[in-house]
């Protein structure tokens, strides 16, 4: 598992945020140190873990007005540099010349104090996922089990490519996570196979662990806490476990 990690897919509500969220706390409750960056501006990962009103966020680092010190806030699970509404604008505002690395120069002096940096991104593949991707040694990628979530994986794929061309190298991706899961339903063979060939052409795999859907997800982020702690029994935490021990072996 990389150090640096962007949970990405420019498909809104397939789970990236709740995947950010679990990977962290999840991370965090065995010990390990955690840093997260909210690159949503949306920031409900910032409130999730019960942030509100930030003096400094993500948007003072990217316009170089705060440090990293400033901004990052410690929660009981793990340290967080908060989202902003501001970046909703980055496409516009940010047009010089590097900008791709903007995100990549701001993480790179706090690396020694993480085991993992765990960054959520918007539903967009515009100049913010660049970032991260740039910045990231490798991707998660969330998705819902059905035919459609398959169709926007080309631009994905497009986008990786082009960053590892001018930007990143080394970029990878660990793997497709099918969250929300229907435990009712399922999961077909052709279905199975259609995402195992998606996951083929992007040179990765379908992790093994499946998200179910669980009241438990939405529970833990009105009462700004995690499943680990909230709900430590529940089969979605359960899920998130065995996806947090794959992506570690
Ligand atoms: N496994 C799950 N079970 C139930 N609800 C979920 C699950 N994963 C996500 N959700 C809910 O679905 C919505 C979208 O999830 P989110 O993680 O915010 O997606 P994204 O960040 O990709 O837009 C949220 O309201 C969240 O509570
Ligand atoms: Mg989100």
């Amino acid at each position: 598992m990389n150090k640096i990690i962007t949970v990405t897919n420019q498909k809104g509500g397939v789970g990236k945020t709740t995947t950010a969220h679990a990977l962290a706390s999840g991370l965090q409750s065995r010990g390990y140190k955690i840093l997260v960056i909210d690159l949503d501006p949306q920031s409900n990962l910032t409130y999730t873990l019960g942030i509100e009103n930030p003096e400094y966020t993500i948007y003072e680092l990217f316009t170089d007005e705060a440090k990293p010190e400033q901004a990052i806030k410690k929660t009981d699970q793990g340290d967080i540099i908060p989202g902003s509404l501001f970046l909703a604008g980055a496409d516009m505002e940010f047009t010089k010349p590097g900008r791709e690395y903007i995100l990549k120069e701001i993480i790179e002096p706090l690396q020694e104090q993480y085991n993992y940096i765990i960054i959520d991104t918007p539903p967009a593949l515009g100049i913010l996922t660049t970032n991260a991707l740039t910045a990231s040694g490798s991707l998660i990628i969330p998705m819902g089990a059905d035919i459609f979530s398959l169709q926007g994986l080309s631009q994905l794929q497009g986008l990786i490519e082009n960053v590892r061309k001018y930007c990143n190298k080394n970029l990878l991706i660990e793997g497709l996570l099918i969250t929300r899961y229907n435990g009712r339903i399922v999961l077909s063979r052709e279905l199975k196979e259609v995402m195992e060939d998606a996951a083929l052409k992007l040179n990765t795999k379908v992790f093994n662990s499946v998200i179910r859907e669980g009241v438990a997800i939405r529970e833990a982020q009105a009462l700004q806490t995690d499943i680990f702690t909230n709900t430590p029994k529940a089969n979605v935490t359960k899920d998130y476990n065995k996806f947090i021990d794959e992506l570690l072996s």
